[in-house]
């Protein structure tokens, strides 16, 4: 820019990271009670770049319907870190639809989070990041266990307690060595933080049963775990049969959910599942490898839409 004599440069600054979605493998709504989970990060990522240029503090994010993390993110930096952020343009891009429940919201905040970090040179760690964006999740919707942003920002396979308490990294290769899980999308929106609460109301209206379940979900997590290590498939979907059982009693399984689990077992599945929140979004099941078209084909007979994807995927990076 030019100004009488004088040449005015401004310094832009720019950067674009990505981050995956996840997928729930066992023990949703147990985990906001203190128990495992086991998730894995899936192919699936969201593209976020940020331009920041000197000047004035202010956020421009011209294509981002929901601001709320980037928002939240971005006043938890100013209160942590006293930064001065001057000019920043955003934008995200996410490879999946919102629709299917893989965490966009998860993603913008693992990739936000991370970008901070490398544009103001703070140099934080993984685990920092994570801090930082469970945080951010916690000041936006009040809830949840922080699984979806542990996946964001750690990614493959995770074994995980609420806040981050165990965060423990499985080996990455188990679930594409002779059995693989399918993910079926049910086409039903799932309200996440109303199916939290939901659960919530069971606990006080039965709080014996409701922690009766909730223990079980975790033994069965643990369980899981092992036999996951073991490769021991038969009994790995036996597991996440129990699991679905448990889910049904805690009501949050759907007509939908159900008929595409039922499908997939008629199918071949080993096991399968409702995945996440419940009441839709999506199921996944467990096959041998060889019978992985004969269940995609019976979720898709079923009115459900059996998606190709990837587990166990990077956490977030910076892109080239
Ligand atoms: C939602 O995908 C999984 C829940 O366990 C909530 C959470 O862990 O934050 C229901």
């Amino acid at each position: 820019m030019v100004i009488g004599n004088w040449v005015l440069v401004i310094i832009m600054r720019s950067i674009t990271l990505s981050a995956p979605g996840k997928v729930m493998l066992l023990g949703e709504h147990a985990v906001v009670y203190g128990q495992p989970c086991l998730v894995t990060a899936v192919n699936q990522r969201l593209q976020l770049t940020i331009e920041q240029s000197d000047g004035e503090d202010k956020v421009e994010t011209p294509e981002v319907g929901d601001t709320r993390f980037l928002d939240a993110t971005i006043a938890l930096f100013k209160e942590k870190f006293h930064l001065k952020t001057g000019l920043l343009k955003i934008t995200t891009n996410c490879i999946f639809s919102g629709k299917y429940g893989f965490g966009s919201s998860s993603a913008v905040t693992s990739a936000m989070v991370a970008a901070l970090s490398q544009l103001y040179n703070l140099n934080l760690s993984e685990r920092q990041l994570f801090d930082l964006a469970y945080l951010v999740v916690l000041n936006v919707q009040g809830l949840g266990s922080g699984f979806d942003v542990a996946a964001g920002i750690f990614g493959g396979t995770l074994y995980y307690v609420k806040g981050g308490r165990v965060l423990e990294k499985l080996d990455n290769n188990i679930l594409n060595d002779g059995a693989e899980i399918i993910v079926g999308y049910t086409g039903i929106k799932s309200h996440t933080v109303d199916l939290v609460r939901q659960v919530a109301e069971k606990k006080a209206r039965e709080p014996e049963k409701f922690d009766r379940i909730m223990l079980a979900i975790g033994q069965l997590v643990n369980n899981a775990k092992i036999k996951l290590a073991e490769k021991d498939w038969e009994r790995l979907g036996t597991l996440m049969d129990f699991n679905q059982e448990y889910l049904r009693n805690l009501g949050v399984s759907s007509e939908k959910l159900e008929s595409l689990i039922s499908a997939a077992k008629r199918g071949g599945a080993l096991g399968a599942k409702l995945s996440g929140a419940g009441g839709g979004d999506c199921m996944i099941a467990l096959a041998r490898s060889d019978k992985r078209e004969e269940v995609k084909q019976a979720i898709s007979n079923a009115g459900g839409e059996a998606l190709n994807m990837k587990l166990g995927a990077e956490g977030v990076k910076v892109e080239e």
